[in-house]
């Protein structure tokens, strides 16, 4: 069912056309001629049209004109009783959908109507896809310095211009979409789609329908033909979100494309050639998920090209304070505000907090503080920093670090300052140390220092690690 205008300046065909139309159960608009019709256009929101090509106000071509103008996606069947092969050349050249000549066989008429409107349908599914594309293709930009985001980095770089499928794992919200992202971006597919699907948000069958398509009536509810996101992400990019959360069906299908290139609709027996690039993410061991039976071993392997692990925010805490800064930026400009200032003590604090939600937690977390405080610094009291979960894997409790005011107060009042920075230097260390099992590449990571630095500092200290 659809809106259909119906444009001949002769009462009598309009009518035949009009009654075939209503019999089919289409809504139909009349015009009686190429204004009349531009008004209709104008006012309703139409699925197709038909219209006469010679008429007392002008010609069809001028009301395909006029359609094309006002929507591109409406798709036009032109009627004429002068039919030439220049004229039907002229109109599909100027977008036409079909060309009919009169006198025409209703049932002809009405299968074209019909193919009209479902080209209307999925032209506009289609760019309603590519909305969704577009907001995907926000910010590729990864934030951060430490060495864990400049590996990240490096890899994403060498891994984006091949064809390989990448298994993006990590926590939840370490950033697993903005480094699929930031593939697609860097591939030779960039100027092509990049279209994302969450498999944890469809159940089985529009799973299914959503990445490989359906004909009409393939399930319940299937009441027109779709095309699949794997159609519309030809030549570029799928990203295959929560992908461990994919049914065993889903999983076979999958397989079956990955290994032939063929996707077919669901109700369809006809297999279309495809030609995209899979990215895969997930926040759980699909390892592991394969030891439990719940993801297909083989289809595993075949995702599993190359792993890219982003690293959990705890793990690179040194770019905290960047991430921090960039988020209060990119929060005033959707609040169309200054950016705000986090003031030492509130930086601290959040520089001492383990994010279980990693980096979006932080985000949150700001976000949040920007919008509850109307002041020009974000205080601990307006970052509320979790201080409940406040453990770190070691099962050390991590408490709110003091401050740099804090630590001046517990220097006692005549003291030398060098002597107090150094026992502060050893404690820190040895906090380090302890808290990484004595592994002192990761201290030397956590720190910022350079290994040999490292060792000059523990000779220095007298301070003996385990591991050496
Ligand atoms: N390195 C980074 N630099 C800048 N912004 C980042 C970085 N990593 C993550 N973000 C931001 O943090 C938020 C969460 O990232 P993203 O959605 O990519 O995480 P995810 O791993 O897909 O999470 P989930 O597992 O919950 O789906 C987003 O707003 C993202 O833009
Ligand atoms: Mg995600």
């Amino acid at each position: 069912m659809g809106k259909i205008l119906v444009v001949d300046d002769e009462p009598h065909l309009r009518r035949i056309l009009i009654s075939n139309l209503k019999q089919e159960h289409h809504e139909v608009v009349e015009a009686a001629g190429v204004n009349d019709a531009r008004r209709a256009i104008a006012e309703y929101s139409l699925d197709a049209i038909i219209t006469d090509q010679k008429m007392g106000d002008g010609e069809g071509l001028d009301v395909l004109a006029a359609a094309r103008e006002a929507d591109p996606t409406l798709s036009v069947v032109l009627l004429t009783a002068f039919a030439t092969i220049e004229l039907a050349v002229e109109s599909m050249r100027r977008g036409a959908f079909d060309f009919i000549t009169k006198p025409f066989v209703p049932e002809v008429l009405l299968a074209s109507a019909e193919r009209a409107m479902e080209h209307t349908r999925l032209v506009r599914e289609n760019s309603r896809l590519r909305d969704t594309v577009v907001r995907l293709e926000g910010s590729s930009e990864i934030t951060g310095c430490s060495a864990p985001i400049r590996e990240l980095r490096a890899k994403i770089g060498r891994v984006a211009p091949t064809n390989a499928t990448v298994l993006i794992t990590g926590e939840t919200g370490t950033g697993k979409e903005l480094v699929a992202r930031a593939i697609h971006r860097s591939s030779t597919r960039a100027g092509k789609p990049l279209v994302a699907v969450n498999c944890a948000a469809f159940t089985e069958t529009l799973l299914e329908s959503e990445l490989f398509g359906h004909e009409r009536g393939a399930f319940t509810g299937a009441d027109r033909t779709r095309e699949g996101l794997f159609e519309a992400a030809h030549e570029g990019t799928l990203f295959l979100d929560e992908a461990a959360e994919m049914s065993l069906p889903a999983q076979a299908k999958l397989l079956r494309v990955l290994t032939d290139g063929l996707v077919t609709r669901l109700g369809s027996t006809k297999a279309r050639r495809t030609d995209v690039r899979l990215l895969v993410a997930t926040h759980r061991d699909l390892k592991q998920r394969v030891e439990e039976g719940r993801f297909r071993e083989d289809l595993y392997y075949r995702l599993a090209v190359v792993p890219l692990m982003v690293p959990p925010l705890r793990d690179h805490r040194e770019d905290l304070p960047e991430l921090c800064a960039l988020f209060l930026r990119q929060v005033a400009q959707d609040l169309k505000t200054r950016p705000r200032r986090i003031t030492a003590d509130a930086t601290q604090a959040l520089l001492s907090y383990d994010f279980p939600g990693n980096i979006r937690e932080l985000r949150n977390l700001i976000e949040r503080a920007c919008i509850l405080s109307t002041e020009e610094e974000i205080t601990l009291e307006t970052l509320p920093v979790p201080g409940a979960r406040k453990t770190d894997g070691a099962g050390h409790r991590n408490y709110a670090a003091p401050t740099a005011a804090q630590f001046a107060e517990m220097m006692p009042e005549t003291h030398d300052l060098r002597e107090f920075l150094a026992s502060l230097e050893k404690a820190v260390i040895q906090r380090a140390l302890k808290m990484t099992g004595g592994a002192q590449a990761e201290v030397a990571r956590r720190l910022g220092l350079s290994r040999s630095d490292l060792s000059y500092k523990l000779g220095k200290h007298r301070i003996k690690s385990a591991e050496t």
